[in-house]
């Protein structure tokens, strides 16, 4: 065979294989054989590829925007009790409340943003706040909140961690 010949089956043999599978992607979403639902956990090798996929797409766009000098000052760490509570809670849940409808429902389920073992970088955060997770529950806050309230949010996502349900309490309340 000609050096010709060979490099033209090489070709038409990667051209079969890249229609083939094109084809085989249709086939899979017009069949319907993926179960959409969310009333079951994800398949785990689903659950793995979206969370490393999260977490890549995370690092590589999240924590380049500057925290202001006075983040962690009280009033800002109050004013993001205050808007966890109405506007976040539902989904993450709060301490000693059972959680919503909404977020015992949605799949993949919200973190417990409150646990004592959870870093919550506040850069980081503040990204995830802003520009919500594509495909999950998870909104992108940026549409509807400045800058400013976003980072009392991460301000208290930090100092919040394990706080007790009376903690909590009288910080949603303080003005
Ligand atoms: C309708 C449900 C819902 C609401 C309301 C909601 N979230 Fe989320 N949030 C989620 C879900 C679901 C995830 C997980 C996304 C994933 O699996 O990658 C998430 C993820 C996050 C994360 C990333 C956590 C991590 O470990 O990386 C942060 C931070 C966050 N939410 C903050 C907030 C804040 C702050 C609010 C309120 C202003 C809020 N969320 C409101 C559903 C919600």
């Amino acid at each position: 065979m000609s050096t010709r010949s060979r490099i033209a089956t090489v070709v038409a043999t990667a051209v079969a294989l890249l229609v083939l599978s094109i084809a085989a992607g249709f086939a899979f979403i017009y069949s319907g054989i993926y179960n959409v639902s969310a009333s079951s956990k994800d398949n785990p090798i689903v659950a793995w590829m979206l969370h490393r996929t999260y977490e890549a797409s995370l690092h590589r766009y999240g924590g380049k925007d500057v925290a202001p000098a006075d983040l962690m000052s009280l009033e800002n760490i109050r004013a993001g009790a205050r808007l966890y509570d109405s506007t976040c809670a539902l989904c993450h849940g709060a301490p000693g409340q059972p959680l919503s409808p909404v977020g015992q429902g949605i799949q993949p389920s919200a973190p417990s943003l409150l646990a004592a073992t959870r870093r919550n970088n506040p850069p980081l955060m503040f990204w995830v706040i802003k520009h919500g997770v594509n495909m999950t529950a998870m909104p992108a806050f940026g549409k509807t909140q400045s800058d400013d309230t976003i980072w009392q949010l991460t301000a208290f996502l930090y100092k919040g961690r394990g706080i007790t349900k009376d903690q909590y309490d009288a910080l949603k309340v303080a003005n």
